[in-house]
């Protein structure tokens, strides 16, 4: 269902006006749909009803507190990549115990706190972060549970600064070198073993590499078997794709059966890590129009919007589709929509069909996942609000930055 419509020719988040938010707010602004992201997680979490499973939001994708909150209240797991992350989901009322820990570089502080917390699995990505890890454990007298993060060395198809089960990536270690770790592992006095984890990569739309890394894990775990190694559960990341534009998205039910017809008889619980499938398509990023130009033949409309607000399309040559808020008849041009940043990349969108003027209002859609989360502060902008629609009501989950908190930690040399 898409819960961003246009409504007597007016586009709306839920039963909320877009535009009356961007009167009452201002732009640019992020909003959220609940309804949308309780849809997608409760898609992803019935297509594996008839397995034991956890889903496990990828922190990274919208790590904003409502967010977070909204998942804890319907029973998610959390994967984490930091210390920071960590303190989210926490104070956003998610379960300690409910939380598995990957990244390639954890600091000791980062490990320290996350034992500390209780989580359930420390998804280890090399030979160093387990003894680090064991050491910790030991030294605060506790076990820490662990899955190592294995490499499939499987090409998801995907934009090479998304994918990362290639065995030239940088992640988990290779299948090769899997079973001696977990052999290590094994023997460590404050390290239990949990599981088996690996992420081939990101915005994935075919099946086939999920198929071949699941493949490869399950001949893992059965000669993890054979040498007295049971694990509780098999965590196949995150990475399924959407829609941006005319993707053919997976559909959940088909790559379930495939998922629970190769796991077969085994028992492990089946763990997935889906960030942008959870919140991508519920987001949209509101801008304004500041004015339209025509340089030597080619149009541009200036919003207010920028590579700072939403990074993708400058970072990925992503496409992410732009609507008018109140779309008029008036003739159309073909626009790049470019933000007022000092950089040439500084693009939101390339090449639009559209009747813009100055003070209209566009949503920059499919803006949910990996959109705030990746601003910054590039050119002493303010980082945009966030705002979620619940039906009729929409509240503010986080208030445009002022120049004040900008600069709240910077200091003049002293005299
Ligand atoms: N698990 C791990 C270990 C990951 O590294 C990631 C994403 C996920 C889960 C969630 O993947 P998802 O389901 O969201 O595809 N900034 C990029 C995406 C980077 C993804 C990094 N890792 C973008 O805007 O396209």
């Amino acid at each position: 269902m898409n819960y961003f419509e246009n409504r007597d020719g007016d586009l709306h988040a839920e039963d909320v006006s877009l535009s009356e938010i961007a009167n009452t707010h201002g732009t640019p602004t992020f909003v959220y749909s609940k309804a949308a992201i309780v849809d997608a997680y409760t898609q992803f979490s019935a297509a594996f009803s008839r397995h034991e499973h956890r889903i496990c939001y990828a922190v990274k994708a919208n790590s904003n507190l409502a967010v977070l909150g909204l998942l804890a209240s319907l029973q998610a797991s959390f994967d984490i990549v930091s210390g920071g992350e960590l303190q989210r989901v926490l104070r956003a009322g998610g379960q300690a115990d409910r939380i598995v820990f990957s990244g390639v570089g954890k600091q000791a502080w980062e490990l320290r706190e996350a034992l500390s917390a209780g989580i359930a699995c420390f998804n280890v990505e090399s030979e160093f972060e387990l003894e680090q890890l064991q050491n910790i454990a030991q030294d605060m007298d506790k076990r820490a549970p662990i899955s190592i993060r294995v490499n499939p060395d499987v090409d998801a198809g995907t934009h090479p600064y998304i994918s990362t089960g290639l065995k030239e990536n940088k992640f988990g270690v290779s299948t090769s070198k899997a079973l001696a770790l977990y052999d290590r592992a094994s023997n460590m006095s404050h390290i239990s073993i949990v599981g088996i984890d690996c992420h081939i990569g990101s915005q994935i739309t075919e099946l086939a590499p999920f198929l071949e890394a699941m493949t490869k894990i399950i001949e893992l775990v059965d000669s993890l078997e054979a040498d007295g190694i049971t694990l509780e559960h098999i965590d196949l990341g995150g990475g399924i794709g959407v829609v941006y534009k005319d993707e053919q998205a997976i559909n959940l039910d088909t790559f379930a059966a495939s998922v629970l017809q190769l796991l077969g008889h085994r028992k492990q619980t089946l763990l997935f890590e889906p960030g942008r499938y959870i919140v991508a398509n519920a987001g949209v990023l509101v801008s304004t129009v500041i004015g339209t130009k025509n340089n030597e033949g080619k149009d541009f409309a200036i919003i207010d919007a920028a590579m700072n607000d939403l990074i993708r399309p400058a970072l990925y040559q992503s496409w992410q589709e732009v609507e008018l808020l109140k779309p008029s008849a008036g003739a159309r041009r073909t626009y790049d929509l470019v933000g007022p940043v000092c950089e040439t990349g500084d693009f939101l969108a390339k090449g639009r069909d559209l009747s813009l003027n100055e003070g209209d209002r566009v949503a920059i859609h499919s803006s949910g996942a990996y959109g705030f989360v990746m601003s910054s502060n590039y050119n002493s902008r303010n980082r945009a609000a966030e705002i979620m629609v619940d039906g009729s009501h929409f509240h503010e989950v986080r208030a445009r930055e002022t120049i004040e908190d900008q600069l709240r930690l910077e200091s003049l040399l002293p005299n």
